[in-house]
């Protein structure tokens, strides 16, 4: 695991920022792993930016999200489709075609979480996988408990979970009791981790990440059996680490 610390937010995003572009910029074909949140926004305007200015392409990227939430349109306004669509791919030069986020409609969710496992593999395994942290340690929609070897599947969220997420909808009652997520075993078989956090909520979470044990009681901790996972945190959400 490579900590690198940062002052605040915005350094964080931009050293994300540089860090995706950097490996976009290298490769001719490139499988880029994606998270939602309020985390990796600031990155996404910067590679929105970035796009705009040519110094960087999306044409040559296939892209797949962390998890949906379950029985959400794709225009509700509080789906990951719907975000991603209006904080990343409307404003940039991706081949729509190449972007893949789990159906939370989809009528035989089963079947859902094998077709996006396949076309994981089938794009020959996500290069660099992009991920927050929640407050009680979950990635994706991974939750405390989830087992390491899990492939894409549908979970329970905890009411944590939906406690917290619920700012991003109208109506606390209208966040959803299950999603769609990458299991924690597609997410190890990613060829690099990315792991931003931001802010003294997370603080808990960074201690326990970095201070604590290997334990399927706490995701995250899974990350750190990865050869190569780097976390950029600034210093609120560092700021209970020893
Ligand atoms: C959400 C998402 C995760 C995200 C995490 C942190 O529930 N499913 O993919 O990383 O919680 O979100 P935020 O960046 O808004 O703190």
């Amino acid at each position: 695991m490579k900590i690198i610390e940062v002052d605040n937010y915005e350094q964080m995003s931009l050293e994300a920022a540089e860090l995706i572009a950097n490996r976009l910029n290298e490769h001719n074909e490139f499988v880029l792993g994606l998270a939602t949140g309020g985390t990796p926004e600031g990155a996404y305007h910067l590679l929105i930016e970035w796009n705009k200015q040519r110094k960087l392409s999306f044409k040559h990227v296939t892209t797949f999200n962390l998890d949906e939430y379950i029985g959400l349109d794709r225009e509700h306004e509080s789906s990951y489709y719907y975000f991603m669509m209006n904080k990343l791919f409307n404003h940039i030069d991706i081949n729509k075609d190449k972007i893949h986020i789990p159906n939370g409609l989809a009528m035989n969710l089963a079947e859902e979480c094998a077709r996006y496992e396949e076309a994981i593999a089938s794009a020959g395994g996500i290069d660099l996988q992009v991920l927050g942290i929640g407050q009680n340690g979950h990635i994706a929609f991974n939750e405390p408990g989830t087992s390491f070897d899990s492939k894409t599947h549908v979970i329970e969220l905890t009411p944590s979970t939906r406690e917290v997420n619920a700012r991003f909808f109208n109506d606390p009652k209208e966040v959803p009791t299950k999603a769609i997520t990458m299991g924690i075993e597609s997410i190890m078989s990613s060829g690099e981790l990315l792991l931003l956090v931001s802010g003294k909520e997370k603080a808990d979470a960074m201690k326990r990440l970095i201070d604590g044990n290997i334990s399927e009681d706490f995701p995250a901790s899974a990350l750190k059996q990865h050869p190569s996972f780097t976390v950029i945190a600034d210093r609120e959400a560092l700021s209970k680490v020893k």
